[in-house]
C-alpha cells in the first residue's frame, strides 16, 4: 500500500486558506497531505511549494501532481528552508507551512532503502541517497560507545550498551551487511520479555529508528527550522507539525513554546508574536489507527503567528 496521509483531517481543518494562500510543505513525500489540500481549495489558487530531502520521493509526488497547476517542488533539506524563502521571497508570505516529519511508508515498504527489518535488504537508510554515510558504515565503523550512545540518545533504548557490545562481538568475524542481521544482532540481545508493553513492538524498533536518526543527522536542526519557518509566517498563517516519536516532540513543543512566550528572537529586527492553538496534541483517533498503524505515535501541533 502507499502511504496514507497521517491526522489529515485535523491538517485540513487548520489549513484555513484563501484565494492566492501560499502554502510551504517542507516534507511533501508522497504528497498526500498536498493533494488533500489541494483538492479541499481546488476552487481558490493555491500556490503550494513542496519541498522533500529526497530525490526519489520527488519524482513520485511529481507524477501524483501532474494534473496541479501552481505547485513547485524543491529538493533540499528542511534545514536550508531560509535560503529556499528568501530565493522566492517568501518571507513572511506563507500562510500555511507544514512539517510531517521522518519517512514516509514509501520508504519503509521499499526494502532496498533498509529502513525496515520486515525485509532482508542492505543497511542504507540515507534518505537522500548521494550522500555516504549509511546504517552500515554507522554499526561497522563506530566504537561501542559511540554507538551505545546513538541507540540511548535516538532511540531511548535500555539495552544501548548491551546491544552495542554485542554488535562489536560480531563484528570479529564478519561485517554486518544486512537488516535482517542486525535485527538478529538486537534480538539476541533482548530477553523474551513477559510484559506486554514491551512485546508490543519489535526488539530492533528503537535500534532501527536510532540509526535512521544518525544516518540522517534528524533532530539536529529542527529547533532552528521550525523558527525559520514560523518567522516567514504572514499574519495569522499557521505551522504544523507532526511528528512520530519522544524526541521529536519535545523538541516541538519546546520550540513553540519558546516562540509563543517571544523568548526566541526570531527575527532580530522585528519581534513576531505566536500563539499555541494546541494545548494538547492532537493525536490519531482509534478509527484511523485501525487503517493506518503509522497513525499510532502521531502527534501534531499548531502555532499561529498573531503580530
Ligand atoms: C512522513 S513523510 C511525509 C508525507 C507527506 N506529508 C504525505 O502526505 O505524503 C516525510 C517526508 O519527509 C522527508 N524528509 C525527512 N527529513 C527531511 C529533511 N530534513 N528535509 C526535507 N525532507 C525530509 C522524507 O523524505 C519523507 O518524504
Amino acid at each position: 500500500m502507499g502511504h496514507i496521509p497521517v491526522l489529515l483531517s485535523a491538517i485540513l481543518e487548520y489549513a484555513v486558506l484563501d484565494d492566492n494562500s501560499i502554502v510551504f510543505d517542507a516534507t511533501i513525500g508522497a504528497a498526500g497531505h498536498c493533494i488533500a489540500i489541494l483538492e479541499k481549495y481546488k476552487d481558490k489558487r493555491i500556490k503550494y511549494y513542496g519541498l522533500d530531502r529526497d530525490f526519489e520521493m520527488l519524482e513520485l509526488s511529481k507524477n501524483k501532481l501532474s494534473g496541479y497547476e501552481n505547485v513547485v517542488l524543491i529538493h533540499n533539506k528542511y534545514e536550508n528552508i531560509g535560503e529556499e524563502i528568501e530565493k522566492r521571497n517568501l518571507e513572511e508570505k506563507i500562510d500555511f507551512c507544514l512539517f510531517d516529519l521522518g519517512v514516509s511508508s514509501v520508504h519503509l515498504d521499499t526494502a532496498e532503502r533498509g529502513f525496515s527489518f520486515r525485509f532482508d535488504a542492505p543497511l542504507d537508510m540515507r534518505l537522500d541517497r548521494s550522500e555516504n554515510l549509511t546504517a552500515a558504515n554507522i554499526v561497522n565503523n563506530y566504537s561501542a560507545e559511540e554507538l551505545a550512545d546513538i541507540f540511548y540518545q535516538f532511540g531511548e533504548e535500555r539495552l544501548s550498551r548491551c546491544i552495542a557490545r554485542k554488535i562489536i562481538e560480531y563484528r570479529k568475524t564478519k561485517k554486518i551487511e544486512s537488516t535482517q542481521e542486525l535485527a538478529d544482532i538486537v534480538k539476541a540481545v533482548y530477553p523474551i520479555s513477559r510484559n506486554n508493553q514491551e512485546r508490543r513492538i519489535h526488539p530492533a524498533t528503537r535500534v532501527f529508528q536510532a540509526l535512521r536518526i544518525a544516518v540522517n543527522g534528524e533532530l539536529i536542526k529542527l529547533a532552528q527550522s521550525l523558527k525559520t519557518a514560523a518567522a516567514s509566517l504572514k499574519k495569522n498563517g499557521r505551522l504544523a507539525v507532526i511528528s512520530f516519536h519522544s524526541l521529536e516532540d519535545r523538541i516541538v513543543k519546546n520550540t513553540f513554546k519558546k516562540l509563543a512566550e517571544n523568548k526566541i528572537a526570531n527575527n532580530e529586527k522585528e519581534k513576531c508574536e505566536f500563539k499555541i492553538l494546541t494545548k494538547k496534541p492532537i493525536c490519531a483517533k482509534d478509527e484511523e489507527i485501525e487503517i493506518n498503524n503509522r497513525a499510532r505515535s502521531a502527534k501534531l501541533r499548531v502555532l499561529e503567528k498573531i503580530g
